[in-house]
């Protein structure tokens, strides 16, 4: 096979209708063993669908027996809530690039007493690194980092409310968001940017963008600004990524909403916006106050030109980014690319809001290694998951005749509303999608869902309990994988399985615990960035609470992990430094340097990583080695 993994606004507070009560109170009866068992390791499949029933391939077995069998060839490294990286035995790890490093050498240096200055920032690296990848060219190494938000805490440390007080602060959160492209080196074994590369570049809110595919130029998406609704300025909350085999990068734009205000206090935004959360909470961006792009009551249509994959060629730096409406407009999460046996390119994507759902795109032209492949995210098809709760799925279409909408252009801006119409599944939080590079199968984070069983989404889908969402008011979320029938990436049916129920056995003894693979040696709470390696083993990064008490008690600060798909097994690789989430990753072309995103670190205030002492937090690209010189994964 060739499967190739290269790639509200309306308050529902008083929500709590009479079914979901009687669902929760039927899960609590249910005993927890028979839960794990119909839904977790009971059943593998063959890439021809067919299902083994044995108990032989219960995952999380036997510890010794695991331990035996291990692929994980590692010490695991236990749970810490230092201000630092903690790693295994054996590896070593070093800073890359931080918020505000300059990319050329007339920069200007970080000043920790301003934290720059609109100007500073557009030449520098940008704040809150989020997904990522490296792309070779000859011997040179260019990386691709998104830079999803930026922490005012930290951003605006240098005003007294921590928020943008005049235009130039809001130029510089402008600059802090969107993506960094620069090369960087190793020399003497240490990676850093290679300043004044002519790949060095920043896109930004700022940043001009073509508007392709169905929904280009429809009257949803023209403004003042652009009445043809064919360009677009900015790309914003970038947060996972994807990469194509044709060589490009792919950012993901998740929470969009925040940014948009009113100066008119009482216009209220029609349904479809108030799906995306526009005219919901104020979160003190204050960009419409300089930039009246973000006012939607004076600009209702500028909201439905954020909300896309957005496809950029990074080896180019003149290149226009182009955002790709094909792919629909939710708040995405990654775009996991993989490849027909036919040479149609799939991608998979989460929506990550409670309640929302799981995309596939299939394109409607074929791949092929040295032909012109860059129209290939403009059409195609779209479909939202449907889980059933005897372990089978399908794919439902996105159509004007399975939604009854208008048009496809339509669809592909108010995505949610369409996958709303056709009955697709509403999932716990959908964060990053990984693809098995060894079989067809597929895996997504959904990280929790506190809303489980009580609450609909904000369309009013229903969230009942069961099937891959299998916990009423989930606070430590799971892992769900799906196998195509037939290992086909094309097929819309699917078995699944669930690869794992994060809990704490420690604190727990009923569903909170966890799945058999969680023990109190590699428990973790909210699993989000996901990838494979190239040895079939999936790196798990996590998003969670790092109280370290209650429910989270033994956890410690977040983390990544790495599972094995066959036996379920699960170990700790690295331990992040204090509030930070530790997310996206990525690989050196020789395999020796896995790069990894540390963001946010003291958010709340309790950090001073990386550079430690008295210095303001920085998030952070971190290049992780082996001492003896050996890959990583
Ligand atoms: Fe940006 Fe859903 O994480
Ligand atoms: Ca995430
Ligand atoms: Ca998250």
């Amino acid at each position: 096979m060739l499967a190739q993994a290269i790639a509200s606004a309306i308050r529902y507070d008083d929500f709590n209708r009479p079914p979901y009560n009687r669902i929760m109170n039927r899960l609590k009866k249910t005993d927890f063993g028979k839960l794990a068992e119909a839904l977790i390791c009971r059943r593998r499949f063959l890439a021809d669908g067919i299902a083994f029933g044995s108990a032989a391939f219960i995952m999380g077995g036997a510890p010794t027996e695991l331990r035996a069998a291990s692929r994980l060839n590692f010490e695991a490294v236990p749970a810490n809530t230092l201000d630092t990286v903690t790693v295994p035995k054996g590896y070593s790890w070093h800073v890359v690039a931080k918020w505000g490093d300059g990319l050329w050498s007339n920069s200007t240096p970080f000043d920790p007493a301003t934290r720059g200055t609109g100007a500073s920032q557009e030449r520098a690296f940008g704040d809150n690194n989020d997904g990522m990848a490296l792309f070779a060219r000859d011997d040179r190494s260019v990386l691709a980092v998104n830079n999803e938000y930026v922490n005012r805490r930290i951003f605006y440390g240098n005003r007294n409310s921590y928020r943008p007080e005049n235009a130039d602060d809001i130029r510089k959160a402008k600059a802090g968001h969107g993506v960094t492209i620069c090369e960087i080196a190793q020399r003497n074994g240490t990676w850093s940017i290679v300043k004044d590369s002519r790949f060095n570049r920043r896109i930004t809110a700022d940043t001009p963008m073509h508007i392709t595919g169905p929904a280009r130029g429809h009257e949803l998406l023209r403004t003042a600004a652009d009445p043809s609704g064919t360009i677009t300025k900015g790309t914003w909350a970038n947060c996972g990524n994807g990469r194509t085999p044709w060589g490009t990068y792919l950012t993901c734009e998740e929470n969009f909403n925040g940014y948009f205000t009113s100066t008119d206090k009482a216009h209220v935004p029609g349904p479809a916006l108030r799906r995306y959360g526009i005219g919901g909470r104020d979160y003190g961006h204050a960009w419409a106050t300089v930039d009246e792009q973000f006012d939607f009551a004076k600009h209702p249509n500028e909201p439905n030109r954020v909300g896309y994959i957005v496809e950029i060629d990074p080896l180019d730096p003149n290149s226009t980014p182009r955002k790709r409406t094909a792919l629909g407009r939710f708040k995405h999460e990654n775009a996991e690319v993989v490849l027909t046996d036919s040479g149609k390119v799939v991608v998979y994507m989460g929506d990550d809001e409670r309640g929302e759902f799981l995309y596939k795109f299939v394109s409607a032209g074929r791949y092929a290694e040295g032909n012109d492949n860059s129209g290939l995210l403009e059409n195609g098809s779209l479909f939202a998951a449907q889980f059933d709760e005897n372990n089978r799925g399908r794919w439902l279409e996105l159509t004007p005749a399975t939604t009854e909408m208008s048009s496809q252009a339509e669809i592909c801006i108010n995505t949610r509303l369409a996958a709303s119409a056709v009955g697709a599944t509403t999932m716990d939080r959908p964060e990053w999608v990984a693809a098995n590079p060894n079989k067809g199968e597929v895996y997504c984070a959904l990280t929790n869902n506190k809303n489980r069983g009580k609450k609909p989404n904000a369309g009013g889908d229903d969230t009942p309990v069961g099937g891959p969402n299998p916990r009423a008011e989930n606070i430590y979320g799971q892992i769900v994988r799906w196998t195509p029938d037939k290992g086909d990436h094309d097929s819309t049916e699917f078995a699944w399985d669930l690869f794992v129920l994060a809990g704490n056995p420690a604190v727990h003894d009923d569903d909170r615990r966890g799945s058999p693979n969680v023990t109190t040696e590699n428990m973790f709470n909210a699993p989000d960035g996901l990838a494979f390696d190239t040895n079939g083993l999936l790196w798990i990064q996590t998003d969670g609470k790092t109280r370290n008490k209650g429910d989270f008690a033994g956890m410690g600060n977040n983390q990544m992990l790495v599972g094995d798909p066959e036996s379920g097994e699960i170990r700790r690789f690295l331990v992040g430094p204090r509030e930070c989430e530790v997310t996206g990753l990525t690989w050196s072309a020789d395999r020796r340097t896995l790069f990894a995103g540390i963001q946010h670190p003291g958010d709340k205030g309790g950090s001073h990583f990386p550079d430690g002492g008295d210095t303001v937090p920085r998030s952070s690209v971190i290049a992780i080695t082996r001492d003896d010189g050996g890959t990583v994964g």
